[in-house]
């Protein structure tokens, strides 16, 4: 009796310091309380149904006790906000701003320290963080680890890569939480955390389906001198804890007061369009810091690039390395002045912005996977490389150049160098850098996605910005909105990218499925789609690589994979010899006014309508999986009372991805808002559509 009355106070104190904070919409509902013991804790409803189950919050400091229980709430301060604002590139040329917030202060009282938990509800989700206000007791001070959980309701489809500090170029994995496992996995890239004391490490963000069709999506925000969030997945009881990535010494993040966390994200609807369309990382992220951004620009690409990828040049002047650097006989080497010309001619007689060169400089012998500090210097030439003849060039054809730094992970020797290659761009009117860091990051101990790799991968934008100078990330740690802070850095790969198609078992058809619910809601993807030579066998017939898409999937991908940096990434004979199609590419926008998802379900399919910035041109991306599939779309996001010309790159009558992938059709058609088209998509295939108004 006298446990059962204990257990009513308890009850009762807990409901009564619950406090709620609500989405706009007032579907979703967060409710905060300190448990028993005085730890922070959190639960999420969508719809009146649970979503996350009461879990709790805290942080583990090195060397002094944990800022997790004995806390009472001193303060609690409410806000709700809707603004818009005006990205520099983006799906939308005005973004919605609108959530409700709550700030909790806390207070432990056992040290007196002081701690406050952020709460910001959207439409499509909630988003939190830890503030760390300036205090005497609080100053400098290590996290050893943090302790956010997120407990979920049920065994949801999950789609997940495996935790791995140094990569996210991996293939994802469709299953039950209960079935996430690691060590399962074949794993031939990188370092995969293997599975720690029954809990398993996927990396975020993390999408899931409900069995009752709640889409859930958990990521993170705003990562600025913080390790990469990943996720231990207990599958017996799908409970979630962060995993934050070390360091070197195993220590996670070095702060000082006052000082915030990345925004935890958790976004929930029962309609998957609501999660692709979200603008929530995006907003959780600080306004541009770049003032005068009028030199960012959209940039369509082609490239020195692919046929080394793909095994006719080679990145180095002794012509013996593939893409996995292995010996491969003699291959010319790819960046000379005359094959650059070539690409420059390429790009001004088809109106691409720019031209990317990768093995220019000196170094691409002896740059993998070797510890070599020095291996480049980003700014000697190789001899056959004539920078200058190649810059006067271009410029003589009104095509900027896009600089390539391979770091190959040597960091260290990179930001030792950093503004003299930026110094070198300038000199000979780089307007764009693509950076690399393939391989173990140096000084050794540190990982891609590590506090002070973050670091690094936000410093360079900001330094480049000095220089007026955009970024483009491959092997970074995942973007997590950071391009509104910095608009420069327009794109990152970040993910299993179209290269692997090349030359790996590759990216299977579901993949660019899943991207956009996963990866591209961080930002921009250097996916580098368009190949339209599909089997490497065209190549060497030995080769039974390919890419696992049809060539008008490969199409459509240039509008369900936004990017302000699009390539066109196939060879310009590739491109001369399916020109009716390549004329989509050439059409294609890069930046966009307004971008209306039709469609959407993870892992199966994708349809997207965009309009061009400025413009009244329309562009349709439809992907399917490696199901076939017809659906019926409605033109009606068109002007009403407009006139149109529809100009449709579909899959042909036998296409499929792997048996016959350059089977295509295209055809022209008068349409208007309210047209209903029809979209036949093959297996692994899609549909890109073209829509001009008519004068
Ligand atoms: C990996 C990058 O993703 C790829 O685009 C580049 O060509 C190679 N590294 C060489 O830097
Ligand atoms: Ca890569």
């Amino acid at each position: 009796m006298k446990n059962i009355f204990t257990l009513c106070l308890l009850m009762l104190a807990g409901f009564l310091n619950a406090q709620t904070v609500q989405s706009p919409s007032k579907e979703i509902t967060v409710t905060f309380k300190l448990t028993a013991n005085g730890q922070p804790s959190y639960s999420v409803n969508y719809q009146n149904k649970p979503v996350i189950k009461e879990s709790l919050l805290g942080i583990a400091l090195k060397d002094t006790e944990a800022l997790d229980t004995g806390f009472e709430i001193t303060n609690t301060q409410n806000k709700s906000v809707a603004e818009s604002w005006k990205p520099v590139l983006g799906e939308q040329s005005v973004i919605q701003n609108k959530y409700n917030e709550t700030i909790f202060s806390l207070v432990q009282k056992t040290t007196g320290r002081k701690l406050n938990i952020v709460f910001k509800v959207y439409n499509e989700g909630v988003a939190f963080r830890y503030e760390f206000p300036k205090q005497d007791k609080l100053n400098y001070f290590i996290i050893s680890d943090e302790k956010t959980e997120f407990n979920l309701t049920g065994n949801h489809k999950t789609f997940w890569i495996p935790g791995d500090y140094d990569s996210q170029e991996y293939v994802y994995n469709e299953t039950k939480l209960s079935e996430i496992d690691n060590d399962k996995l074949n794993l031939n890239n990188g370092i995969a955390v293997k599975s720690i004391g029954g809990r398993y490490v996927v990396q975020s963000p993390l999408m899931m389906k409900s069995a009752d069709g709640l889409y859930l999506n958990i990521f993170e925000a705003a990562v600025v001198n913080y390790p990469v969030m990943h996720l231990d997945v207990t599958t017996t009881n799908y409970k979630i804890k962060s995993h934050l990535v070390p360091n070197a010494i195993g220590d996670k993040a070095y702060l000082q007061t006052p000082a915030v966390s990345p925004w935890r994200t958790i976004m929930v609807s029962n309609d998957a369009r609501a999660i692709v369309s979200s603008k929530m990382i995006l907003n959780l992220n600080e306004p541009s810091k770049i003032d005068d951004t009028s030199w960012i620009k959209p940039m369509k690409y082609v490239g020195v690039w692919w046929e080394m990828h793909v095994g006719v040049s080679t990145w180095d002047l002794s012509g013996t390395q593939d893409a996995s650097q292995k010996s491969v006989g003699k291959k010319p080497h790819g960046a000379t002045t005359e094959n650059t010309k070539r690409y420059i001619d390429f790009a001004a007689k088809h109106g691409f912005d720019g031209v990317l060169v990768e093995g220019w400089n000196v170094g691409w012998e002896d740059w993998f996977g070797n510890w070599k500090e020095e291996v480049f210097d980003f700014t000697t030439p190789y001899p056959d490389f004539n920078i200058q003849e190649i810059s006067d060039y271009a410029k003589s054809k009104n095509v900027k150049m896009i600089m390539h730094h391979e770091t190959s992970g040597s960091v260290a020797n990179y930001e030792r160098r950093l503004d003299r290659a930026l110094n070198v761009m300038k000199k000979y009117g780089y307007p764009a850098v693509k950076t690399g860091y393939v391989g173990r990051i140096i000084p050794r101990g540190e990982f891609h996605d590590g506090q002070s790799m973050v670091n690094h991968f936000n410093y360079v934008p900001q330094r480049a910005a000095e220089y007026k100078i955009m970024v483009n990330s491959h092997e970074s740690s995942r973007p997590t909105g950071v391009s509104r802070t910095w608009p420069n850095y327009i794109a990152a790969e970040a993910a299993r990218g179209n290269e692997f198609n090349g030359w790996s078992n590759g990216n299977p058809p579901t993949h660019e499925t899943i991207l956009p619910f996963t990866r591209l809601l961080g930002g921009p993807m250097d996916y580098t789609p368009g190949v339209f030579e599909i089997k490497m066998s065209h190549y060497d017939p030995s080769k039974t690589e390919q890419v696992h898409t049809t060539l008008a999937k490969q199409l459509a991908l240039y509008v369900t994979m936004y990017s302000p940096l699009q390539m066109a990434c196939d060879l310009p004979e590739n491109y001369e010899k399916y020109a009716d199609a390549f004329q989509f590419i050439k059409d294609v926008a890069a930046d966009w006014d307004e971008s209306k998802y039709l469609e959407a379900e993870p892992g199966d399919y994708l349809t997207v309508a965009r309009k061009a910035k400025g413009s009244e041109n329309w562009f349709v991306g439809a992907i399917t999986d490696e199901n076939p599939r017809n659906t019926t779309i409605l033109l009606d996001f068109l002007t009403p009372g407009k006139k149109y010309k529809a100009i449709i790159y579909q899959d042909g009558k036998t296409a499929h991805w792997e048996k016959n992938p350059i089977n295509y059709e295209i055809k022209t058609i008068d349409v208007a808002s309210k047209s209903k088209l029809k979209l036949t998509m093959a297996a692994g295939g899609g549909t890109a559509i073209s829509i001009f108004p008519v004068k």
